[in-house]
């Protein structure tokens, strides 16, 4: 018997260890979830091996001979046996209930100095404002290494979900309230932020690249940012990114290579062969995006928004930077 429950035990060990369920953490909360995922793994491994071993060792032990049809001998009950499968399972699950409730509760502290970003998602883009750096927005999460954040979230109009599954936090945005989560990048990369909440007909694209830097690439980034004079290579080309154009369309002036829509590099001459002036043409597929739709793309994909998140002046700009006016 300790033989089968040996074996099994190694088997579902293997099962669990050899397939990558999880993603490689990339945060401090997502290792305290692990942590909990393989203590509660761990127990789950030995009551099955357990289970197992006695099981199959009966089976095999106490099979009655093809011919025996006489009933088996009258038990009536195993108190001890009652008394331990039932306060062994009451103290495992408690277990499991204290240490989840102690990690709940640290993944929710922020710690003395979080970088605070403010989240905003629509149909079907998010964007990031940072309040303590001048205000900033981009379309692109970018984070400083082993730094808290702490997002305060907003929904302009039904229910997503914020998730990095690298980072194992996750929030939904509802209409109406503001939701915060905490999260500490603890390895720099590149990761993807996902809407996990079925949203709409573009939920399925709605997500962001979330780029977690050094603090001196942080500060760099957001002086980038915020410079007005001297440092600002090209507002356009960082409204395309912060409005979130770049998560969708590859565009080469902004170095974007999104997939979801269109390519954006033509646009002149699509214009011309649609016999419109090309900033006309440009600022109706802004601000009316489903009036014309590329064929082989969907309508009601991107956000048709735009003409009122976005001042008069942005979107001249935009139209600019993607008609090649100067
Ligand atoms: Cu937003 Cu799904």
């Amino acid at each position: 018997m300790v033989a089968i429950g040996i074996v099994v035990a190694i088997l579902v060990t293997l099962v669990a260890v050899l397939i990558p369920w999880l993603p490689t953490s990339a945060s401090e909360e997502m290792d305290r979830i692990e942590f909990v995922y393989w203590f509660a793994t761990v127990i789950c491994i030995a009551v099955f091996a357990l289970v197992m071993a006695v099981l199959v060792y009966s089976v095999m032990a106490f099979r009655s001979p093809p011919e025996d049809e006489s009933d088996g001998p009258p038990i009536h009950g195993n108190t001890g046996l009652e008394i331990a499968w039932t306060v062994a399972p009451a103290i495992l699950v408690i277990a499991i209930g204290v240490l989840s409730a102690f990690v709940l509760s640290k993944n929710g502290e922020a710690g003395p100095n979080p970088l605070n970003v403010k989240v905003f998602a629509q149909q079907f883009a998010w964007r990031f404002v940072y309040p303590d750096d001048g205000g900033i927005k981009s379309g692109q999460l970018v984070l400083p290494v082993n730094r808290s954040a702490k997002f305060e979230m907003e929904s302009a109009d039904v229910i997503h979900s914020f998730w990095i599954p690298d980072m194992g936090q996750k929030q939904d945005l509802v209409p109406g309230i503001k939701t915060t989560i905490i999260v500490t990048p603890n390895r720099t990369g590149v990761f993807s932020l996902i809407c996990t909440e079925l949203c709409g007909v573009g939920h399925a694209t709605m997500r962001a690249a979330v780029r977690v830097v050094s603090q001196e690439e942080f500060a760099t980034w957001v002086k980038e940012r915020s410079e007005g004079g001297g440092g600002n290579p090209d507002a356009a080309a960082a409204l395309f990114d912060s409005a979130g154009c770049g998560g969708c369309h590859a565009f080469e002036p902004a170095g974007s290579t999104g997939e979801i829509g269109p390519n954006l590099d033509n646009l002149v001459s699509a214009a011309q062969k649609a016999g419109q002036d090309p900033a006309d043409y440009v600022r109706e597929a802004i601000v009316d995006p489903g009036k014309v739709v590329a064929p082989g793309y969907q309508d009601g994909v991107m956000p048709p928004s735009y003409g009122e998140t976005l001042s008069a002046a942005e979107i001249d700009s935009l139209v600019a930077f993607l008609t090649g006016a100067k």
